[in-house]
């Protein structure tokens, strides 16, 4: 495990900068911002500890619940764990009908703007009427309660408006990421068994149509059942497209729905909301349950005391829809809270590099949530751009999805926050279902680099392998000691995988001691304060996204003429870490640049255009130790031109020059 989270590594420019703030130099919120933060009393931490689960009572009071639970927590078939059991609600409901009731059906609810300037407007009022007409619609085509609808889109309101519409109706979403290919969206829909599917005719990227509907057809032939679906007409003349047999088309089904009211089904806290597919070390990737009391109830919680959502603030998730970090906070915790939430179409950099900041200066976002990514991209693009607009509306600053190297950190919080907006560094996963490592930003004291304590009532501690708590300073494995109302369920159809990959490492299973392994490393300080060192299993974090390694070596080995492959994670100064491939190809194939762009078409036709490789290095072996096991961790040194340790345990040690000679020449 290496102890260096930074992602830069270009020298001394700074004056050591890089190194005082990993030194410990740390920020007070400013006072400002404190008097008017929604939660502001340290005593939080006290109380949520003595009150273990009763705590989690203040997430509940969050939601209407139309049927009060019984009980907090029932723990008796843990990891089984079932939060606010007997209680029941609609997710829909707590997004829409109740702000509407309480007299702001003419609130903002969604503002998006599109990547080539056009804008629309949902307020609560039409963002219910359309819900419920589009549900209507789903209804119609047979959509019933606990019947999955995958939901394949780009960024555009039909996407929330489809999740809040399955909600409604008790049928769970799936949402697929819209960059992922036509494959991806096969197995994830023969994986839950999905008989609908929503998606649309293309959109815009860079100021071009991209046709989505091809990659949706076909990822519908490879589907092993019939499937029903609805097509969103995104860009009209643009784009004709045409309907099979077995498909609508959105506006008229919705049209044909107006005015209808549907009532949203009372769904049980532990009923699901929705399954996310996620990476993990084998093939196959993760369907991650989460319910509709618990998840909800942590999505506003967090919203609430983290991210400090308040009804009349303009609030922006820079993030896609498509993970989960779009699903709990651009669509559930924003809108449970009823505040006004924005969606942006495009890329940061289209048509100028300042597109971001020109979005904040015109809607006057107060909150601003986004990626470590992102804000490498934006240091490297230049100050000026940001400067160049007014961002004196912003409030709070927060970043997901990978470590933050301090300088980036210090970046964010001069350049766009002017010193003046707490940055919140959130730790969590598509498992967790919401934040779980940060400081409350009415709170605590930032570390740059460090995302902060675990958040009140959440026991995360950093142990050794054996599982003992590790000292203060010392790297080790990062574990979740107690059970939270948003964490996953379990993962779909397959409770013996949840069991293995989350439960088994550091469990006393005998004595019903259930420790959860979200699989990172991490150190803390004297003062709690958790530092995430990153991944420690076969999933790489490129651009806060996460891959299998596996998923993208069986994409290559599906290549003609290739024999193996072994993907790593390389070190990036901008994606943090990018895919590196070693590929080794059959006896009388010829590394040609033919090969190597079917190997890149293989990655984006298996994957998307994400797990793009950033180089495929072919060699006629791969490091191995004495066992037979491929060194992956020689291997991501060779990628990030790291100095290479001892390579004598090795059964051919003299392949190690030779592809690191590679590398080199190819750089
Ligand atoms: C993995 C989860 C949470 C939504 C986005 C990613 C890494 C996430 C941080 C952070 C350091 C972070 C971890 C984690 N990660 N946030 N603030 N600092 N690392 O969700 O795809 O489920 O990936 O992202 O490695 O395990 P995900």
């Amino acid at each position: 495990m290496s102890d260096d989270n930074t992602a830069n590594s270009d020298g001394d420019e700074d004056g050591g900068l890089e190194a005082r703030l990993a030194e410990g130099e740390s920020y007070e919120p400013p006072q400002s911002f404190v008097e008017q933060a929604n939660v502001n009393d340290p005593a939080i931490y006290d109380e949520f500890e003595e009150n273990w689960p009763g705590c989690w009572e203040r997430a509940a009071d969050l939601v209407s619940w139309s049927q009060e639970y019984d009980t907090v927590l029932e723990a008796d078939d843990a990891p089984f764990y079932r939060w606010f059991t007997g209680g029941e609600l609609n997710a829909s409901y707590n997004c829409l009908d109740r702000h509407v009731e309480d007299g702001r059906k003419n609130q903002a609810a969604i503002k998006w703007e599109g990547e080539l300037g056009e804008t629309r407007t949902y307020t609560y009022g039409d963002l219910l009427n359309e819900v419920e007409a589009f549900a209507a619609g789903l209804r119609d085509l047979g959509v019933e309660e606990d019947d999955v609808v995958t939901l394949y889109m780009p960024m555009i309101p039909e996407l929330p408006i489809a999740m809040l519409a399955c909600a409604r109706l008790g049928a769970p979403h799936s949402v697929v990421f819209g960059g992922f290919s036509a494959d991806a969206l096969a197995t994830r829909m023969n994986a839950a068994d999905s008989e609908y599917l929503v998606t649309c005719d293309g959109y815009y990227r860079r100021g071009d149509a991209l046709n989505h509907k091809e990659k949706a057809d076909k990822g519908l032939r490879g589907v092993d059942h019939d499937v029903q679906t609805v097509v969103v007409d995104r860009l009209g003349d643009e784009l004709q497209h045409f309907l099979g047999a077995m498909a609508h088309d959105y506006d008229e089904l919705v049209a044909a729905h107006e005015g209808e009211s549907v009532e949203p089904v009372a769904r049980d806290a532990e009923d699901m909301l929705f399954l996310m597919y996620t990476s993990g070390t084998t093939g196959q990737p993760k369907g991650v349950k989460h319910t509709t009391g618990g998840y909800l109830s942590y999505a506003a919680w967090t919203s609430h005391a983290v991210l400090d959502i308040k009804p009349e603030d303009t609030y922006w998730c820079a993030a896609d829809i498509g993970w989960i970090t779009g699903h709990s906070y651009i669509v559930y915790g924003p809108l449970a809270l009823g505040t006004t939430t924005v969606m942006y179409e495009g890329t940061p950099d289209y048509p100028e590099k300042d597109r971001l900041w020109e979005l904040i200066e015109k809607n006057r976002v107060d909150i601003f949530y986004t990626a470590p990514t992102a804000i490498r991209a934006f240091m490297k693009w230049g100050k000026q751009y940001p400067e160049g607009h007014d961002l004196s509306s912003l409030r709070l600053l927060g970043t997901v999805g990978e470590p933050i190297n301090p300088r980036a950190w210090q970046w964010y919080y001069d350049t766009i926050g002017g010193g003046e907006c707490p940055v919140v560094d959130t730790w969590w996963q598509t498992e967790t279902g919401g934040m779980m490592i940060t400081t409350l930003p009415g709170i605590g004291e930032m570390k740059p680099g460090a995302a902060g304590p675990p958040l009140p009532g959440v026991d995360a501690r950093i142990v050794d392998a054996a599982g003992n708590d590790v000292d203060p300073g010392n790297a080790g494995y990062l574990t979740v000691q107690k059970p939270w109302p948003g964490m996953l369920r379990t993962l779909y159809n397959n409770d013996d995988r949840f069991l293995n990959e989350y439960w088994r490492e550091y469990s006393d299973e005998d004595a019903d001691d259930w420790v959860y392994f979200p699989e990172d490393g991490a150190k803390v300080d004297e003062d709690g304060y958790i530092t995430i060192l990153g991944r420690v299993d076969d999933v790489i974090n490129v651009s806060g996204h996460r891959l299998g390694t596996m998923e993208i070596e069986s994409a290559i080995v599906g290549v003609e003429g290739v024999a193996e492959a072994a993907v790593v994670g390389g070190d990036h100064d901008v994606k943090g870490k990018a895919v590196y491939a070693y590929v080794i190809l059959e006896d009388g194939q010829e590394p040609t640049d033919g090969m190597y762009d079917r190997i890149i078409s293989g990655v984006e036709d298996g994957i998307g255009p994400i797990a793009r490789p950033e180089d495929v290095i072919f060699t006629p072996e791969l490091p191995k130790t004495r066992s037979g096991k491929i060194m992956r961790r020689l291997l991501e040194d060779i990628a990030s031109g790291n100095e290479l340790g001892n390579t004598s345990t090795l059964r051919n040690p003299e392949i190690v020059d030779e592809i690191a000679e590679q590398v080199k020449e190819s750089n």
